[in-house]
């Protein structure tokens, strides 16, 4: 007669110990686990399956752009507007909050980012204010510094803000809402007090802030700390460009430089070059870029390409001097002085998607042909936020 399967035989089993008086347990046993065993294949199955769909699609991070761009020589502009958020397709993104940021920026010690560029880079920075408002709390931000542009001379750069340097000349910009802004936000928290700086740049090259020394005023300080490794007694600044990458940022200590700075194309220039004079400037200002960054390899530069003009809301006046054709020519020529950087092994300079594709699905965000709404902003510097953090 078979004995009732009791525990202590089924342990026995268990523990391998097999004998005549406890071998019909087995079956029991094996009976008994057999649903879990079934739930295993089919978890581990399911597990594999959605790994390769991982390894399939990849993460939409600023190396899957690059490497986008390396690939196909486009910036990448597939996907689609859905609930108010640009979806890309090809690669999956996920959206990121407030608490994923937090732990993004902590996790990489992010403490400075730097946006440079027009009236739209004004207002992409405004959009990173309000996102850092949202991850730190708004009565834990503030603007540090800002430049004072009086309501009489709207276009004349302030001399205060760039008070550390010597020399300054100023001229008027071509920009009268671009004024430049230092934002930081800090809690008492471990995590570092983090800083945004929007510097007004509306061209690649221009004059508005600069410095000249003279051996024959003497106004040449051989000592001065942004020249000190060019070996030279009469260090200037001839360009906004070369006065911002040489000397402005070469007085910020190593934990102020900015890690992440964002180029912004900017709509000024294209009523100004043609194709082979937008190139040269371009080339020119990347190299400046390139040279004074050097020293800062973990700094990542990010270029924004322009957004669509949508020339049936711009006013008659502008239409000959800023159009959409212009722009997209412009752009579309220089890619070839950008591929260079973005090709760089380095990995230092870094495309963003099409803005100008990804814009032009959105007519209803722009107010008056080159501007656009602030929720346009804002949803951008979400894709750039989830970007960063994929
Ligand atoms: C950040 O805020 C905390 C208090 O909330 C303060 O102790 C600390 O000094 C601040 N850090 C900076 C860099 O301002
Ligand atoms: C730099 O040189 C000037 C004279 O050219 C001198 O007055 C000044 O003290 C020097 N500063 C430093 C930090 O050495
Ligand atoms: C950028 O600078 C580095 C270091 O000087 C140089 O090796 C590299 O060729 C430059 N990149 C481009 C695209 O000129």
């Amino acid at each position: 007669m078979i004995k009732e399967c009791t525990r202590t035989r089924m342990l026995k089993v268990l523990k391998l110990d097999v004998t005549m008086e406890n071998i019909h347990c087995t079956s029991t046993i094996l009976r008994r686990i057999f649903p879990g065993i079934l739930v295993m294949i089919f978890v581990i199955t399911f597990y594999k399956i959605f790994n390769d769909q991982q390894i399939i699609t990849p993460k939409c991070s600023f190396d899957y752009l690059r490497g986008y761009f390396a690939k196909t020589g486009k910036y990448h502009s597939k996907g689609k507007w859905s609930e108010n958020a640009w979806q890309p397709d090809g690669c999956i993104l996920p959206k990121s909050d407030k608490s994923d940021q937090m732990r993004f920026i902590e996790r990489n010690k992010l403490t400075s980012i730097l946006v440079l560029g027009d009236s739209t880079a004004y207002r992409y920075h405004d959009a990173i204010q309000i996102q850092l408002d949202g991850i730190y709390g708004r009565r834990n931000c503030k603007a540090e510094k800002l430049e004072g542009l009086t309501d009489a001379k709207p276009f004349l750069p302030d001399r205060e803000y760039f008070a550390e340097i010597p020399d300054v000349v100023t001229r008027e910009r071509g920009c009268g809402g671009c004024h430049s802004i230092t934002y930081s936000c800090n809690t008492s928290r471990a995590s570092p007090k983090i800083t945004t700086e929007f510097l007004s740049m509306d061209y690649f090259m221009d004059t508005s802030v600069t410095t000249r020394r003279e051996t024959r005023t003497k106004t040449c300080k051989p000592n001065l700390t942004q020249f000190e490794s060019w070996g030279v007694g009469c260090g200037s600044s001839l360009t906004t460009q070369e006065f911002i990458f040489n000397e402005y940022l070469a007085t910020k200590t190593s934990s102020q430089y900015p890690q992440l700075i964002i180029l912004v194309a900017n709509f000024h220039d294209i009523k100004r070059h043609n194709v082979n004079s937008f190139k040269r400037t371009l080339t020119w200002f990347m190299d400046i870029v390139n040279q004074s960054t050097k020293e800062h390899p973990d700094t990542k530069i990010i270029w924004f390409q322009p957004t669509y003009i949508l020339q049936t809301n711009q006013p008659i006046e502008y239409h000959n001097m800023i159009s959409q054709t212009r722009n997209s020519e412009l752009y579309e020529n220089v890619k070839e002085v950008l591929t260079k950087y973005f090709d760089d092994n380095s990995g230092r300079f870094v495309p963003f998607y099409s803005l100008e594709d990804i814009s032009h699905g959105v007519p209803d965000l722009n107010v008056d042909g080159i501007h656009y709404k602030k929720d346009f902003f804002i949803r951008i510097i979400q894709l750039f936020f989830d970007t960063l953090v994929s």
